[in-house]
């Protein structure tokens, strides 16, 4: 083929090395889908001797001035894999201004930045893809905004970050400390070059926003999300969890309803072991979709590292010179946003799971039933665990569907109860069987 649409890549880490193996190892096969060969012509890299030599095989161009990309006429499309939000967010807004299509991963930019962004690729006419930003390796962004249009989405939730995924496998089923479990994620490439960004659920909150924008058309930012991570379960938790008939999993959860407005969380839930996201295991993502038209789909593979990201970043490439070949860029964009009501927080609705430390003797399960009554919080079921030698018990309640803000005020009562010694967790429980 004679034609060649050339690239600028920003970053050569885990995912910008992935690019550019999968772009060169698989030249011929993507030249014949995308109607021209593709080439990466000039990477932008802080520190040209940190190349390693599976890169520099390829004999790429190598800069570290981005201006010798964005004054590059022979480039068509800027790839961003820098992370983080900034410069990324203003290198990816001089992409745009000087005519380039763009393509991420990035989601701490989009979380943030994403409707200013769609619009400024919208004014310029160029093509602005994120496919690798949610989900690694699996397509999830093009279905909602292409295959999915039609639909009125009224839940997306699931399991998008591979890190913390890995880790609550690693933990619950080959018994790994937190600590040990989270180095194996950062050598494997899943986590973020800062790490806290996964286990406090910030990764994910910043996934669902994206997701949660594209599904019910409106601009979610990483602050209309609560957040919780999984740096408060202890392996006691996974281990009642599992006698109770549910696994723990980190689930990103946007919710649409039409009388009291949307809902976005991020925490560690107990799930049903026969629900379809409780078998997700390991670095696996899965992201579960109702659409009035189109029912329950769900879409699952692995949500982090090199080659799978590269492939969804890839597949935006091929999809971007496509578009340019046919003088067709900016075709998708997302500047249709509106703005929405969000849910209150007494009127958000989930079963909880508690897991309190109290002195051992009777009359304390009355004082904690009346906290929980006082609230209008009913008690699905209840399980002392582990007698200690010092008097202390552990109690296990499991209640029915109680607000948001309830359980934030019957914590506040429990943490001054003097025979609750410790709050130790809070999980919601998603389970259609309680009321
Ligand atoms: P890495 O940290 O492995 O790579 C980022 C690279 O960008 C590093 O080589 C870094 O160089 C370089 N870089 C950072 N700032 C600059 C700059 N100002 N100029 C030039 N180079 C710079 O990250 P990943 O490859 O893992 O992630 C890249 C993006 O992809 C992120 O947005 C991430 O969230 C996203 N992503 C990652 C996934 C994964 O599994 N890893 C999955 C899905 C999305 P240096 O080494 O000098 O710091
Ligand atoms: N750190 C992220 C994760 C990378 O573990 O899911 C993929 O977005």
């Amino acid at each position: 083929m004679e034609k060649t649409v050339k690239i600028g890549l920003l970053g050569c880490g885990t995912v910008g090395g992935g690019v550019i193996i999968v772009l060169n190892e698989n030249k011929e096969e993507i030249a014949k889908k995308a109607g021209c060969n593709i080439e990466i012509k000039t990477v932008l890299v802080r520190d040209k001797t940190k190349l390693k030599p599976e890169i520099t095989k390829y004999n790429i161009g190598c800069t570290d001035n981005l201006d010798d990309i964005l004054n590059d006429p022979e480039i068509d499309i800027v790839v961003e894999l820098i992370g983080r939000v900034h410069p990324a967010k203003e290198y990816i807004e001089a992409a745009i201004n000087h005519g380039k299509s763009v393509v991420t991963a990035n989601k701490d930019v989009l979380a943030d930045y994403g409707k200013s962004l769609f619009n400024l690729a919208a004014e310029k006419k160029v093509d602005f893809q994120f496919e690798g930003a949610v989900g690694g390796g699996i397509p999830i962004i093009r279905p909602l905004r292409a295959c999915l249009a039609a639909n009125k989405i009224s839940s997306i939730m699931g399991i998008i970050n591979g890190t913390t995924n890995y880790m609550l496998t690693k933990m619950s089923e080959e018994g790994l400390s937190y600590a040990q479990a989270l180095a194996e994620a950062q050598a494997k490439g899943y986590a973020e070059s800062d790490p806290t960004a996964d286990v406090e659920g910030i990764d994910a909150a910043r996934k669902i926003a994206v997701l949660a924008s594209l599904a019910f058309n409106t601009a979610l930012t990483l602050k209309d999300v609560h957040v919780e991570g999984i740096d408060n379960i202890e392996a006691c938790d996974i281990e009642y969890a599992r006698d109770l008939g549910y696994v723990v999993k980190l689930l990103g959860i946007a919710k649409n309803d039409p009388e009291n407005g949307i809902t976005a969380n991020v925490y560690p839930v107990m799930l049903p072991k026969s629900h379809p996201l409780a078998s997700v295991n390991d670095v696996y993502n899965a992201i579960y979709v109702n659409g009035d038209a189109v029912g329950d789909a769900m879409f699952l593979g692995r949500g982090a590292g090199r080659l799978p990201t590269a492939s969804a970043v890839c597949g935006d490439i091929i999809d971007t010179v496509r578009n340019l070949n046919n003088h067709a860029c900016g075709r998708i964009s997302g500047n249709l946003f509106e703005k929405k009501k969000m849910c209150p927080p007494e009127k958000e609705m989930a079963p909880c799971y508690f897991r309190l430390l109290v002195t051992d003797r009777p009359g304390v399960l009355a004082a904690i039933a009346s906290t929980f009554a006082a609230q209008q919080m009913s008690i699905a079921s209840v399980i002392q665990k582990n007698v200690m030698e010092n008097g202390m018990a552990e109690l296990v309640i499991i209640t029915n569907k109680v607000s948001k803000l309830s359980i934030d005020l019957s914590l506040r009562t429990l943490q001054v109860l003097p025979v609750v010694k410790d709050v130790c967790s809070v999980l919601r429980v998603e389970d259609p069987n309680l009321p």
